[in-house]
């Protein structure tokens, strides 16, 4: 008997030198699983060995099935270490494989003969910056009603700020009703009110229409409009986002900046707002500088406003500002004429355009 024991060992110990030997040239995970499968299988040699553990003599019983019990766990470790080896080896192999050089030049075609527009870059600017300081984004329709357009904003009919807008006027419905194009963002503000309760933190891009065509006035061209709404917001705030704003946006450290005393209906008080500029050759440097140049209007939300979009103007106020971006995108990237954003002129869009890839982003800044 003692003999049938030894030799079942021996045999026991060939088996797992074999078997161990396999795992460690299986050269792939699929080589790898054959093994596993012929040795742990339910066909396998271990299993079978298993099964024939019921017909041995108790007392070999126990030493054999400790045995291969023994063999079964130092297989299974040597499979499962194995298998993290081969893993990490095709991971590494697939990374090798799969690597892509994002130095290389772009290939020839749309992304690389392609512009984006000033207009659209500035606008993305302008996102980049207000999104940072927590302000999201609205939007309205470029055919407004006159409610929207004027009357909300404390315009009503007989004001004469209606004829300074050159409004561009559709029919007048059945109603007698009409609508407009709209001559400016600030219809976004009404509409955003409505819908919505305080506080409220938006800017509002687009469109607007001026029956109007000068070097630097177009009939269509873009406005940024911003509005807070809060309890305790004040012209300090106000001063804060717009100083804040420009510094990012003309991307220089400090900025002079004069808040002119002005008219608005639909603020209360109402500025305009200069920066300083310096002409340096065709150069204008922004931030330095005697020279004075208006980028936009802004104010406190005046009482009849919030009272037109039923705010309470006992608890709740806010400022709005009124941006051109054809304005400062001119500024900041020094094109003379504003026709030219609108020609349509590829030969003007290969050197003012920019690159797909040049998406703004402050951290990288800007406009780099
Ligand atoms: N809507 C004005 C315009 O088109 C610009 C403006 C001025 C907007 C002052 C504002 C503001 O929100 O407060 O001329």
């Amino acid at each position: 008997m003692g003999n049938v024991g030894t030799q079942a060992e021996t045999d026991l110990t060939a088996l797992e030198k074999e078997l161990l030997s396999s795992i460690e040239s299986a050269s792939d995970l699929a080589a790898l699983d054959d093994v596993r499968v012929a040795a742990l299988g339910k066909k396998g040699k271990i299993s079978q060995l298993m099964k024939e553990l019921g017909s041995l003599a108790p007392e070999q019983r126990k030493s054999f099935g400790q045995a291969i019990n023994q063999i079964k766990q130092s297989v299974g470790t040597a499979i499962g270490d194995r298998k993290k080896d081969l893993e990490a080896a095709a991971l590494a192999s697939r990374l090798e494989q799969e690597v892509a050089d994002v130095t290389l030049p772009t290939r020839s075609g749309a992304l690389a003969e392609g512009r984006i527009h000033p207009i659209s870059q500035v606008t993305e600017e302008i996102y980049e910056i207000f999104a940072d300081m927590g302000f999201s984004i609205a939007e309205g329709p470029d055919i407004e009603t006159d409610f929207n357009n004027f009357t909300a904003l404390n315009i009503p009919p007989e004001h004469p700020a209606r004829q300074e807008h050159d409004t561009f006027y559709f029919d007048p419905k059945p109603d007698g009703s009409r609508q407009v194009l709209r001559t400016h963002t600030s219809p976004v503000q009404i509409r955003t009110m409505l819908a919505e309760d305080p506080p409220i933190r938006i800017i509002a891009p687009g469109r607007v229409y001026r029956c109007d065509s000068d070097q630097t006035h177009t009939p269509m061209f873009h406005q940024v409009e911003g509005l807070v709404i809060d309890k305790h917001t004040h012209l300090g705030h106000l001063k804060w986002v717009l100083e804040e704003f420009c510094k990012a946006f003309f991307e220089v450290e400090s900025v002079k900046m004069r808040f002119r005393a002005s008219h608005f209906p639909f603020t209360e008080p109402s500025m305009e707002v200069d920066v300083g500029y310096a002409k340096v050759g065709d150069e204008i440097r922004i931030g330095e500088g005697d020279e004075w140049l208006e980028i936009l209007g802004c104010g406190m939300v005046h009482p009849n406003v919030l009272r037109n979009v039923d705010y309470d103007p006992e608890e709740y106020q806010g400022f709005a500002f009124g941006l051109g971006i054809d304005r400062v995108a001119m500024l900041k990237y020094g094109m003379p004429d504003l026709r030219a954003f609108f020609a349509a002129d590829m030969r003007w869009l290969r050197h003012y355009g920019f690159l797909p890839f040049d998406i703004p982003t402050l951290a990288r800044g800007i406009s780099a």
